[in-house]
């Protein structure tokens, strides 16, 4: 059989920091053939082809840019991503990683090609144009996997296994935060997270409420997002400070604080965990991660440089790290890797396996079910938050409460 190839959309900060070294790495193991990557202009993929710490670590290995290196870097190309799907053959894979408000359209048009996708959080910002991409991936027998790359971290998993065996009763509960450094406002964000457009709980408070579906089962009830305006460098403004509270369907309560505002001196890239307090039959019981701090501190002689570097650092090994494991090369480790590996690997299986469409509807059915990969089918109730908290903090957080099934969608609570 070819090896499939892979087409990402949108070259920015999440291409290069787990996407781009986890498809080198499949492609060095074999398991995928060439890397397209279209971008908005070529200066990111200029970036990206002169990486050297991608030279080092895949060494002879590059991928096919779009737009063209050679020619003007910052000459805006909006609608050529349509033409790089156009062009791959039927039953590849694109891997769609721009803005959040342009997710759909790179979606639908890769899955009118007939494309297996991977697609960052969120999905879609709306729960019908997830319902769109549901149908349209079932009918044509295409996966879409989302990539929640905390539940590819194994204390996710243990926690969800020891859950669901009852060894913490119900959650009752919690707190998360996830607040990322101050200088993220420095970058292209401020052109796009805008009141507008996004928030800080919908930028990355949507990993925690996944989480805890993922660990629990429950579905989230209701949302409110109380957000702060803030400016951003370049003037346009932005809620870079969040408090969401999500209710779920068994009453328990949630408390997500979210910001662009970590200090750039703090040791670590930012600064997230969560902590859910549960009851048993006749006690209490706890599940805490710290997310940021795992109990690793270096304090260098200088400053190592790169986005956010400080003298003294608690470095996480468990989201992506480079490892030397003798060359060639090095490799990518951690759960930013895993999480976009299993996707891909899912499509692969699914295109090895059967040919017959009922046959793959049965297996995306069955991934479905098992829950572990985030599907526009199981985990409609992302977009539903999303929707509910943005409702919420455009109506000065008051409580927007979220319906499912043949009803599905979010309103403001009346009283
Ligand atoms: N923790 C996470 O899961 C995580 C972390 C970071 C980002 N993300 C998600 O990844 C996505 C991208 O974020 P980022 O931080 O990489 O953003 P970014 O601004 O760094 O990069 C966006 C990229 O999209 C490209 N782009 C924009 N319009 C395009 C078009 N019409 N055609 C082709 N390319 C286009 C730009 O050229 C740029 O390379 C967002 O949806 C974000 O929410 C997820």
């Amino acid at each position: 059989m070819t090896k499939p190839q892979v087409t990402v959309v949108g070259g920015g900060m999440i291409t290069n920091d787990q996407i781009l070294p986890t498809l080198y790495h499949m492609q060095r193991q074999g398991r995928i053939g060439e890397i397209h990557i279209c971008a908005l202009t070529a200066r990111p993929l200029k970036d990206l082809a002169d990486s050297e710490l991608f030279a080092r670590a895949f060494p002879g290995q590059m991928f096919c840019a779009y737009p063209e290196l050679s020619g003007d870097l910052d000459r805006p190309c909006p609608n050529l991503f349509r033409e790089v799907i156009a062009q791959m053959p039927p039953r590849n894979i694109v891997v769609v990683a721009v803005p959040d408000q342009l997710h759909f359209d790179v979606i639908m048009t890769a899955l009118r090609a007939d494309q297996h996708i991977c697609s960052v959080k969120p999905l879609v910002l709306t729960a019908a144009e997830a319902k769109v991409i549901e149908e349209e991936a079932f009918d044509r027998g295409l996966l879409v996997g989302i990539e929640y790359h905390k539940r590819f971290d194994d204390r996710s998993l243990m926690a969800r296994t020891r859950y669901r065996a009852g060894l913490f009763g119900e959650f009752r509960l919690g707190t998360a935060c996830l607040l990322e450094k101050w200088y993220y406002r420095l970058s292209n964000f401020q052109n796009w997270c805008t009141v507008e457009n996004s928030d800080a709980f919908t930028y990355v408070g949507c990993h925690y409420v996944d989480l805890v579906h993922f660990i629990t089962g429950l579905l989230p009830a209701a949302v409110s997002l109380y957000g702060i305006r803030d400016k951003y460098p370049n003037g346009n403004e932005g809620f870079l400070w969040t408090d969401a509270r999500v209710i779920w369907d068994n009453g328990a309560c949630l408390n997500v604080q979210n910001a662009l505002g970590f200090p750039d001196a703090a040791p670590g890239t930012n600064t997230q965990g969560l902590t859910m307090y549960c009851a048993g039959g006749d006690n209490g019981a706890l599940i805490s991660h710290s997310d940021q701090y795992r109990g690793l501190k270096y304090s260098y002689t200088r400053n190592p440089g790169g986005p956010g570097a400080t003298i003294y650092a608690e470095p996480s090994p468990d989201y992506l790290q480079y490892l030397d494991l003798g060359g060639p090369g090095l490799v990518p480790v951690g759960y930013g890797y895993r999480s976009i590996e299993y996707i891909l690997a899912g499509a692969i299986r699914l295109e090895e396996e059967t040919d017959e469409l009922a046959e793959r509807q049965k297996r995306l059915q069955q991934i479905d079910a098992t829950g572990i990969m985030a599907t526009p089918k199981n985990s409609r109730y992302n977009e539903l938050v999303l929707e509910a908290g943005r409702l919420s903090i455009l109506n000065g957080g008051r409580e927007a409460l979220i319906e499912y099934g043949e009803r599905a969608g979010v309103r403001l609570r009346a009283d």
